[in-house]
């Protein structure tokens, strides 16, 4: 996105550096060597997108903004290509199908409005201009009417005119590592503070929580708000994966009208992984959105579920009665996290080591020294229910969740909305979801990943990318955390309908992820029926 006002900075900064900007470096985030920027203007730099970047930096000389009159009426809105490269107005040839329409400096007028000279997708040339009361979202367009790159003829598209509207969505919160069993502890503010700023006369919360941490930890969620004179209303959802449903969205979503939360007030969900993505799609659509703060209680949630921005529901289609995982949701973050992993202690080993199965997975795409920790501690972490024990040296736990977190957080970040998904945080999670979907299959997500797992650890193997040593090591370590590393129901059929969902999924490609190392992944998309047989 960028803004004349934004572009007008920049280029007030570079007349008050006499023209000595390096725009390259700036491109890199970079501080010039010969000025001392404020990290406020390399902080809007940064916030403009490449290629408007570039334009700017390739038209630094005698670069100077217009005032353009451009409105959606024929008679203001110049847009004739001929206009554009009259000697009064000069058209910046840009690096990246985009340019500014400057006038000469000695045009130079008042305002400082810019047109930005763009092609479509289909090769033809858009004129954008920013409106007046909204420059940095709202833009009219026009294209021209030559032919397109690709044959094709405005005349034909018909839109000739119109709005681009550019909108960023801020979104930013906290991760916080809570000392081990402190978020219930009466002294402790986090949990309260984390439901938002509220005048003292107003003394009520709501939580969404997991029907087992209810009976488990409920009687010390209320005491925790009691102690501060708050009427705490709990609405208790169910979990487990069979739950995961619209129904309980619903249930969440008649508890917050009936309790009547406010637009701008944070909801608490407290619970598993499936808790959390049922309460993350009603805080979506409830008054189209609501804050609601994540305290992820079992070890999947705490290292993968209550990290991105991912919520949603599995959904049976009534028309072909066919059952779909997650195939309902939405991306919305919550307004923060709250992790105390004392929580996984009243887990019981079988769902310990289902979160391992994630933890393992983001050791084999990403992190030797991660995997390293599981095979040396896996085995006692599970036996201690993740909390401290003699054979662990302390602060082992913690590091496992840490790097985890990081990983995750580092995978998600640069591609939040999964825009590119070549992502190898999928990995595990391409056979899985129909090994899942197995009617009355008994099988865990976390189990289910490590089944994918290591089948893919076969399949790279095949391909000669790993030695039988490695596979081993990865199948001793998967062993030690009680991970199941196949089942019955995964057969070939299932493989090669799982790599075509994929294909689906993935926008045409199979992107499947493979390891060509521990800790060095790949993704592929050329696995044939025989590979998967072979495996
Ligand atoms: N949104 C995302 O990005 C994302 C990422 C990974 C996984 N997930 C989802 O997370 C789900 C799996 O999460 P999960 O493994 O936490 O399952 P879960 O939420 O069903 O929890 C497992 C069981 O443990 C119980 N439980 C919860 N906390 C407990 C505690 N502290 N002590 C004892 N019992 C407790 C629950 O009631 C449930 O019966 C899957 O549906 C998966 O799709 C979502
Ligand atoms: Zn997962």
């Amino acid at each position: 996105m960028t803004t004349k006002s934004t572009i007008a900075s920049m280029m007030n900064l570079k007349d008050q550096c006499n023209g000595t900007l390096d725009m390259a470096k700036l491109n890199e985030g970079k501080k010039c060597d010969s000025e001392v920027l404020p990290e406020s203007v390399l902080d809007i730099w940064m916030t403009i997108p490449a290629d408007i970047r570039s334009a700017l930096s390739s038209t630094e000389k005698g670069l100077t903004m217009s005032k353009s009159h451009l409105t959606l009426s024929d008679q203001t809105y110049d847009t004739s290509p001929a206009t554009i490269s009259t000697a009064s107005k000069q058209s910046m040839p840009l690096s990246s199908g985009t340019s500014l329409i400057s006038s000469s400096s000695s045009e130079k007028s008042s305002s400082d409005d810019c047109i930005i000279r763009t092609t479509d997708e289909h090769g033809q040339r858009v004129l954008l201009a920013p409106l007046e009361r909204a420059p940095n979202n709202v833009f009219t367009f026009s294209k021209s009417s030559d032919s397109g790159a690709d044959g094709s003829n405005l005349s034909m598209c018909g839109t000739a005119k119109g709005w681009r509207n550019v909108f960023t969505l801020p979104i930013s919160y906290d991760v916080n590592m809570i000392p081990q069993g402190s978020l219930l502890d009466i002294s402790n503010p986090q949990l309260l503070q984390a439901t938002g700023n509220h005048p003292p006369e107003y003394n009520k919360r709501f939580a969404a929580v997991d029907n087992i941490v209810y009976e488990l930890y409920g009687s010390k969620i209320k005491k925790y708000f009691a102690s501060r004179n708050i009427d705490l209303t709990i609405c208790v959802v169910a979990g487990g994966e069979a739950e995961k449903r619209p129904e309980a969205v619903d249930k969440v979503l008649d508890a917050l009208c009936e309790y009547k939360l406010l637009r701008r007030e944070p909801f608490l969900a407290i619970g598993g992984g499936v808790l959390l993505d049922i309460a993350g799609m009603a805080a979506c659509l409830y008054r189209r959105g609501v804050p609601f703060v994540r305290v992820p209680t079992t070890l999947l949630a705490i290292v993968d579920a209550s990290v991105g921005v991912k919520n949603g529901v599995d959904y049976c289609c009534q028309l072909t009665k066919e059952s779909y995982k997650n195939r309902v949701g939405s991306f919305y973050s919550p307004s923060s996290v709250l992790l105390d992993s004392s929580f996984i202690k009243s887990q019981d080993a079988r769902n310990i080591s289902n979160g391992f199965g994630e933890i393992v997975k983001l050791a084999l795409v990403r992190s030797s020294d991660l995997f390293e920790l599981l095979e040396a501690h896996g085995t006692a972490l599970v036996e201690s229910r993740f909390q401290s024990h003699p054979s662990v040296p302390k602060g082992v736990s913690d590091r496992i969740i840490e790097v985890s977190i990081q990983i995750m957080l580092e995978e998600l970040g640069p591609n939040l909305w999964e825009k590119k998904l070549d992502r190898c945080v999928d990995y595990g999670h391409t056979f899985s979801k129909l090994i899942e979907m197995v009617p009355g299959a008994d099988i865990m997500h976390g189990e289910a990943v490590n089944i994918d797992g290591f089948f893919c650890v076969i399949l790279s193997f095949n391909r000669g990318w790993i030695s039988w040593d490695t596979v081993q090591r990865i199948f001793n370590c998967m062993k030690s955390m009680n991970l199941p590393t196949n089942i019955i129901s995964f057969d070939s059929e299932l493989a090669w309908q799982s790599c075509k969902d994929a294909i689906e999924h993935r926008n045409g490609a199979q992107r499947i992820p493979l390891i060509q190392d521990i800790g060095k992944s790949v993704c592929v998309s050329d696995i044939t029926q025989e590979e998967l047989d072979a495996a």
